[in-house]
C-alpha cells in the first residue's frame, strides 16, 4: 500500500468555548455546534471590541518606558481563548501507519483520538504531525476514529493578530507495513551550470530495513528529464542535462518521484513532491541565486490575509503575490513566525524568494504570556519542524531564528544562539541562516552578530558600517526596513518629514513621510541600497497592512490595525507602493500625489510629489507649469521623489509630463478635481472562480469598488456606505475598505467607502454564473459578473 495523503478540510463541528464535560470523547454528542469547513479562523466574522486583549504594557520595540493601555494591539477581534474541534476519520484497510499533520493549529493545541490525549503543542504557527498509529484497531478492515482538538490561546501572548482556530489546512497520511518517510526526505541542488545540474536525494524507509530506492524527474510537460536507477543507497543523486533554474523572473518546477522497492520490483512506497533547481550562495560579494548576484526587493508580510483573517486561503496569499510583484518586489520574510506550506508551494510557483522566520522571542519575552514562556522546551521541536515541513521548497533562500530577540546579549541568548544556527546547518547545510538584529552594537558587542552567519539588521542605517567592518562576511542584510507609515489617501499638511505624528483622526499622511522613532523614510533604504555594495538588499516593513499593532495609535480607539503598508488592509496599493516600484520594478512608473479634490485648500500651499522610473517631469495645473524636475542625489528626500513644494491647491486638472533621458516626451498622466459622487464601478481581479473542491481552499474574486462623478473619476472623499448582493454562483464573503479606525464588521455585507474605496470578497458556490452588485443610496449602481468552472 503505498502512502496516501487525504485533505481533510471538510466534516469538522466547531464549539467556541469550553464545552461542559469530555468533548474529546467518542460519544460526545456535539449535535448543537457549529459545521465548518477549514482552514477557520472563529474571530475574523465577529464584530471588532475595545476590550479584547486589551493589554496595558509600555512596547519596549517602540522606545517606550512607561505603561498604558494599548486596545488594537492584537486587532480587537475575539481570538483570545477556547475552541473546539471534532470529525471523523476513514482509515483505510491495510494501513498501518497513521500521521495526523497539522499545518498550524492557534495555539496550545491538544489532539485528542478516541478520547484519548494523542499530543500536545504550544506553538499556533509550527507544521506538526501526531503519530495515531496506537490508535489504530484492526489494520484488516475501514476503520473509523475520532478526532477532537481543543484550542486555547492566552489573553498578552501576542504583539499582532494571531487568528484562531484550524487556521490552516489539516492531512491524514496513511501507509503500509513500509512507508517512505516524507520529512527525512531532502532534495535540493548541488551543482548548477548552463549544461548540467545535479539534484542530490535523502530519503529514509521506516517499517522495514532495506530496500532499492529510485527517481525519475519530470519537467513540466511530462517528460522524464533524468532517473536514477534503484540501489540500496538511500543517498543518491540525479543528472539534468540543460536544466532550467528556478528564480523569480522563471519560477521552473520540476515534478519528482521517489520509489521504493523490493528486489523483486515490487513498489513498497512511492514519494512526489514539487522540486526546484537552483543554487544559493552567500559570500563576501553578496547574495548569489544561481551564480547570479542579486539584492533582495523584500517584504515583510504578517500571516493574516486582511478581511478573511488567518484563515489560509490559496487565492487571497496569491493576491498578495501579484500586488507585490507589481511593484517589483521579489521576495518576503514571512514576519515574525512559520509560514504553511501551501504558502510556499505559491511562492514556489510565484517566483518569490523566502525568508522563513521562526521566532519573535526567545527567553525573554515581549508580552507577558508569549512564546518566551515556553521557548525553552520547545524551540528545538518547533525549528525543527519549519525547516523539515518545508526545505524542499526552492522559494526558501533564508532560514531566520529570531526577530529582534530579547537576548541577544543575554547568558541565555548567547547559550541558545549557536545551536539554534547549528541545529539549522545541521538539517539544512544549504541555506544561510540569519536573524532580524534592532540593536546591532549590543550585539556586537555581545559578539552575537559576528557569529550570525548572515547579518540581518531591522532599520539602524547609521549603524550598517559598523556592521560591514565586524560582520562574518562583511555583508549585511536589511531584514526589517523602513516603518513608514500612511493611510491611503490621506494627506496631512505641512508634509513635515519626521518620525511619528498623531492626529485626532487616528491616520497618518500619505505623503510617506512619517516613520516609527526605530525606522526611517523608503528614501534611506534605497540609498542603502544604492550606496553599499555590501548590502544584500531589504525587506520593506510590510507589504500589507495587517490586523493589530496600529502603531503611531497603539493607545487610540478605534485604530486596530496596521498602517505599515505599501498596501492596505484591502488590498489597494497606497502612494508609498509607487515609490518603490519606481526604484523595484523593470516597468515604467508615473505616479502623482496628493489626489486633486482638496475642498477648503483653495490658494493654499500643497506640495505634489511624482513617483517615476522617468528621470524628469514637469507638472501643470490647469495647463500652467510649474517647471521640470529631476532627481537630486545631494538631497535625502528628492534622490528618489520628484517634489513640487510650492505647488498651490486649486480646483482642476493636475498633468505631469514625463521625459526620458534625451529629453523626449515619454508619458503622462492627469488627475482632476472631483464632482459630486454619480455612480459606483466594480472590477474584480479575475473573471472566472474555480468551483468548490473538496481538497482546496475556496475560490475567492476581490472586487473593487470606487465611487466615481459623472465624469467617471474617482471621489477620493467619498464615504457613503456600500451594500454588497450575490445571485447565482456566489456567495458573499467579507469586505475591507483599508480604513485601519473603522469598526463595520469585516463579515457583513455593507460597508462605507475609505476615500473612494472598498474591495469585496465574493466566493464561488456551485458550478455556473453569478453577479455580484454593489449599491449605494442616490448612486448608479455596480455589478460585475463571474463564472463558476471546473
Ligand atoms: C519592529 C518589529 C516588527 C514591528 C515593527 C513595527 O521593531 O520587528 O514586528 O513591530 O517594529 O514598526
Amino acid at each position: 500500500m503505498n502512502t496516501t495523503e487525504t485533505l481533510l478540510l471538510e466534516g469538522w463541528r466547531f464549539h467556541r468555548g469550553a464545552p461542559e464535560v469530555n468533548a474529546e470523547a467518542i460519544d460526545f454528542n456535539d449535535a448543537s455546534w457549529t459545521s465548518v469547513r477549514i482552514p477557520h479562523d472563529w474571530a475574523i466574522t465577529e464584530p471588532f471590541d475595545k476590550t479584547v486583549d486589551m493589554q496595558v504594557t509600555a512596547i519596549i520595540e517602540n522606545g517606550e518606558t512607561v505603561a498604558s493601555e494599548k486596545t488594537g494591539r492584537t486587532g480587537s477581534l475575539p481570538w483570545i481563548g477556547e475552541g473546539w474541534y471534532r470529525r471523523t476519520i476513514t482509515i483505510p484497510k491495510g494501513c498501518h501507519h497513521a500521521e495526523l499533520i497539522f499545518d498550524g493549529a492557534m495555539a496550545r493545541s491538544t489532539v485528542y483520538i478516541d478520547g484519548q490525549k494523542a499530543n500536545y503543542r504550544i506553538s499556533g504557527y509550527v507544521t506538526f504531525s501526531v503519530d495515531i498509529t496506537p490508535y489504530l484497531g484492526d489494520t484488516s478492515t475501514t476503520q473509523e476514529h475520532t478526532v477532537a482538538v481543543h484550542l486555547s490561546t492566552e489573553p498578552q501572548s501576542s504583539r499582532w493578530y494571531g487568528g484562531a482556530g484550524l487556521y490552516r489546512p489539516v492531512r491524514l497520511l496513511t501507509s503500509g507495513e513500509a512507508w517512505l518517510n516524507r520529512t527525512a526526505t531532502f532534495v535540493r541542488t548541488t551543482a548548477l551550470s548552463k549544461d548540467s545540474a545535479t539534484l542530490a536525494i535523502t530519503t529514509a524507509l521506516c517499517g522495514k530495513d532495506s530496500a532499492l530506492f529510485s527517481a525519475t524527474l519530470l519537467d513540466d510537460a511530462g517528460n522524464v528529464v533524468a532517473k536514477a536507477a534503484p540501489s540500496p543507497d538511500k543517498e543518491f543523486s540525479l543528472t539534468i542535462s540543460s536544466p532550467r533554474p528556478w528564480s523569480p523572473e522563471a519560477p521552473t518546477l520540476y515534478q519528482l518521484r521517489i520509489e521504493a522497492q523490493d528486489n523483486d520490483g515490487t513498489i513498497i512506497d512511492f514519494y512526489e513532491l514539487r522540486t526546484g533547481i537552483r543554487t544559493v550562495e552567500v559570500t563576501e560579494e553578496g547574495f548569489f541565486l544561481n551564480g547570479e548576484k542579486r539584492k533582495f526587493k523584500g517584504a515583510c508580510l504578517h500571516h493574516d490575509l486582511g478581511p478573511i483573517g488567518a484563515a489560509f486561503n490559496k487565492d487571497a496569499f496569491r493576491r498578495q503575490l501579484h500586488v507585490l510583484r507589481e511593484c517589483g518586489c521579489d521576495s518576503i520574510r514571512t514576519a515574525h513566525n512559520m509560514p504553511a506550506p501551501w504558502q510556499m508551494d505559491i511562492c514556489d510557483e510565484e517566483g518569490f524568494l523566502v525568508m522563513a522566520e521562526s521566532f519573535d522571542v526567545w527567553c525573554n519575552a515581549k508580552c507577558v504570556n508569549d512564546y518566551a514562556k515556553y521557548f525553552a522546551d520547545n524551540w528545538q521541536q518547533d525549528l525543527d519542524g519549519l525547516i523539515l515541513y518545508n526545505r524542499n521548497h526552492p522559494s526558501i533562500v533564508f532560514w531566520s531564528i529570531g526577530n529582534e530577540s530579547h537576548d541577544l546579549d543575554t547568558a541565555e541568548g548567547l547559550a541558545v544562539y549557536p545551536k539554534m544556527q547549528a541545529r539549522c546547518k545541521e538539517l539544512d547545510p544549504t541555506r544561510p541562516v540569519t536573524q532580524g538584529i534592532h540593536v546591532p552594537d549590543v550585539a556586537i558587542d555581545s559578539g552575537i552578530l559576528q557569529m550570525t552567519e548572515v547579518a540581518g539588521i531591522n532599520y539602524k542605517i547609521p549603524r550598517l558600517e559598523r556592521v560591514h567592518s565586524v560582520s562574518r562576511l562583511g555583508i549585511a542584510l536589511g531584514t526589517e526596513n523602513a516603518s513608514t507609515v500612511s493611510s491611503r489617501d490621506v494627506y496631512k499638511f505641512p508634509d513635515n518629514f519626521s518620525s511619528f505624528n498623531a492626529y485626532p483622526d487616528g491616520q497618518c499622511s500619505s505623503y510617506d513621510s512619517e516613520w516609527g522613532g526605530w525606522g526611517n523614510p523608503p528614501d534611506d533604504d534605497f540609498a542603502a541600497c544604492d550606496d553599499y555594495p555590501w548590502m544584500i538588499g531589504q525587506f520593506v516593513w510590510t507589504g500589507f497592512d495587517y490586523l493589530g499593532e496600529p502603531s503611531p495609535y497603539d493607545g487610540f480607539w478605534p485604530s486596530r490595525s496596521s498602517y505599515f503598508g505599501l498596501v492596505d488592509l484591502a488590498g489597494i496599493p497606497k502612494d508609498r507602493y509607487y515609490l518603490y516600484r519606481s526604484q523595484w520594478s523593470n516597468k515604467p512608473t508615473l505616479h502623482l500625489l496628493p489626489h486633486w479634490t482638496l475642498h477648503g485648500r483653495e490658494g493654499e500651499i500643497t506640495p505634489v510629489y511624482c513617483y517615476t522610473s522617468y528621470p524628469t517631469a514637469e507638472l501643470f495645473i490647469n495647463g500652467r507649469s510649474l517647471g521640470k524636475k529631476s532627481f537630486d542625489s545631494t538631497s535625502r528626500f528628492d534622490r528618489y521623489r520628484l517634489r513640487w513644494q510650492n505647488a498651490i491647491y486649486e480646483p482642476g486638472e493636475l498633468r505631469i509630463v514625463a521625459y526620458d533621458k534625451a529629453g523626449n516626451v515619454a508619458a503622462e498622466k492627469t488627475i482632476r478635481t472631483a464632482g459630486k459622487p454619480a455612480r459606483l464601478i466594480a472590477k474584480a481581479d479575475r473573471s472566472c472562480l474555480t468551483a468548490p473542491k473538496a481538497d482546496d481552499t475556496p475560490s475567492l474574486a476581490f472586487i473593487t469598488i470606487t465611487v466615481v462623478d459623472a465624469d467617471g473619476n474617482i471621489c477620493p472623499n467619498a464615504d457613503c456606505s456600500i451594500a454588497f448582493q450575490t445571485t447565482g454562483s456566489l456567495r458573499y464573503k467579507a469586505a475591507c475598505n483599508g480604513d485601519a479606525t473603522s469598526l463595520e464588521q469585516l463579515s457583513l455585507p455593507h460597508m462605507k467607502a475609505f476615500h473612494g474605496k472598498v474591495v469585496a470578497v465574493v466566493e464561488a458556490a456551485a458550478i455556473g454564473n453569478g453577479t455580484f452588485t454593489a449599491s449605494a443610496d442616490g448612486l448608479t449602481s455596480a455589478h460585475v459578473n463571474l463564472k463558476v468552472a471546473n
